[in-house]
């Protein structure tokens, strides 16, 4: 099988940072399939040779065990190329029809990594040069527009010229072996399914937290904030995977049904509502492992009164028999003290007690996301008991807890989230891609609080630098008599 994908934002910052090392690895694990080219599209004026040399030199930010040896890289080079395109320019389409046309692949997929602002005009163009074929796929990557309407806009011109099987809306998280897992746990083992809804359940708590900061792409995120970044996309996708139904099979549809009906009950929330479930914060300047680091509105390409959240903790409830009343948290946000990602699942206590038990200590699944990959689950039992105790008392309960390691059990060199998505794109499976409802139904659910942050007149509250966030999120739980786990 031979393929051709043609990168549009070749030089950009998600090119050289996720894209162009899953392909690496793919090439090094031998799934990419061998006769393919990768075409870099950008303005820049590049030869062959010097794109190469970019992408050479971008691998020494790469992690050490993902960099290519140079001989390594040799060989995965002769599969770059590059074609300088302005995007509104028909000829340089045609330039790039002509590319295509002198070597025929199986497959084409032309992956968008540029503004969202570029997607319909560039899907056009596509089609208008011909190269809108049977065997053409498009990546769309996130963000999928600003808001509902531009959202719809795109996908509409998108569906004007390609066929939904031919779209492949990506949110990366779906490639994450550990998100895979999570739908291995809720419908591959019996053992939860009874267990998982309202009687059982709690509360549900879904952390992302970056110790990283806005990075180089302050201008990108100011505009954007941790509501569109991560709450309208990865953090409801993990919502879905949590709350949705099992499906009737493993096809792409089955899946997206089911997520699309957790997004249709998410429970619209009124201003006032909002108020007390939505807190939204920046960070200040503060240190992180030992290093002092900025204040957002000191990163580059931000104002120095920028008002964009870099943190979010919302309130959310699934109104349906599953889940009525039960509360799931969302909490995410840039330089928090460390990168990580998991959700915890609480369960109800005992419903009688006949043991002591320790403040706060309840059954517990952890789920966690990154760095760590792997299961925990918190049990309460009996440890040493004092023979001092009166013979009245109630025996007291210590909690333990079972921890289960997919790293250790699998091996930490797993296919990644790009990688896999990737792979997924050239053999053509739409699983862990995001349909158009899904991503619209989304947009609709958040657009209410888009706009009741925007007329916060007092702005997202200040962080330190290396904290949890805002106390108001704590308090926010703690309204509901819960604590976020790191502070039960
Ligand atoms: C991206 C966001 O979608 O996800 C970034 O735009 C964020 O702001 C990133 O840093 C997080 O991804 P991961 O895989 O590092 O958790």
């Amino acid at each position: 099988m031979s393929f051709d994908l043609v990168l549009f934002g070749g030089t950009g910052d998600l090119a050289w940072r996720k894209l162009m090392p899953a392909l690496f690895q793919a090439f090094r694990h031998g799934t990419l399939p061998a006769r393919g080219r990768i075409i870099g599209v950008a303005r820049d004026d590049l030869s062959d040779a010097q794109y190469r040399a970019l992408i050479r030199s971008r691998f020494d930010q790469v992690e050490l065990a993902k960099r290519p040896s140079p001989e390594e890289f040799d060989r995965f080079a002769a599969l770059l190329h590059f074609l300088r395109m302005d995007l509104s320019r028909p000829d340089d389409y045609a330039r790039l029809a002509d590319m295509l046309r002198q070597r025929p692949a199986d497959t084409v997929v032309m992956y968008l990594a540029t503004a969202p602002s570029l997607f319909t005009v560039t899907c056009e163009q596509l089609a208008a040069s011909g190269l809108n074929t049977d065997n053409t796929r498009i990546v769309l990557e996130k963000p999928l527009g600003h808001d509902l309407a531009s959202n719809r806009a795109i996908n509409q011109a998108v569906r004007k010229v390609l066929s939904e099987k031919q779209i492949f809306r990506i949110d990366h998280y779906l490639g994450k072996p550990s998100v895979q897992n999570l739908f291995a746990l809720r419908f591959g083992n019996a053992l939860f399914e009874p267990l998982w809804r309202r009687e059982n359940i709690s509360h549900i708590q879904i952390t992302i937290a970056e110790d990283l900061g806005v990075e180089s792409r302050g201008a990108f995120y100011d505009n954007t904030g941790a509501l569109r970044d991560m709450v309208q996309n990865h953090a409801l996708q993990l919502l879905c995977a949590l709350g949705m139904e099992p499906p009737i099979n493993a096809h792409a549809d089955a899946i997206r049904d089911e997520k699309l009906k957790v997004l249709r009950s998410l429970k619209p929330w009124t201003p006032h509502e909002l108020d007390q479930h939505l807190i939204r914060g920046q960070y200040g300047a503060g240190t992180i492992g030992g290093q002092a680091v900025h204040a957002y509105r000191d990163e580059p390409g931000v104002g120095p009164h920028s008002q964009t959240e870099t943190f979010v903790a919302l309130r959310c409830e699934i109104a349906n028999w599953r889940w009525a009343g039960v509360p799931f948290y969302i909490r995410t946000g840039k330089r928090l003290p460390a990168r990580d990602a998991r959700i915890v699942v609480n369960f109800r206590p005992a419903p009688h007690a006949i043991f002591r038990v320790p403040n706060g200590a309840v059954n517990r699944l952890v789920i966690h996301l990154q760095p760590k990959d792997g299961l925990e689950l918190h049990l309460l039992a009996q440890g040493q008991q004092s023979r001092l105790a009166s013979i009245n008392a109630a025996p007291a309960l210590a909690p333990v807890h079972l921890d289960l390691d997919f790293d250790k059990r699998f091996g930490s060199e797993r296919v990644g989230a790009y990688e896999r998505l990737l792979l997924d794109v050239i053999d053509g499976r739409l699983n862990l891609f995001v349909r158009a409802d899904e991503q619209e139904e989304a947009w609709r659910w958040v657009e209410p609080i888009l706009a009741h942050s925007q007329q916060d007149a007092s702005g997202p509250r200040p962080y330190a630098a290396g904290t949890w966030g805002p106390s108001a999120a704590s308090a926010m739980i703690a309204r509901d008599g819960h604590c976020w786990t790191e502070e039960c």
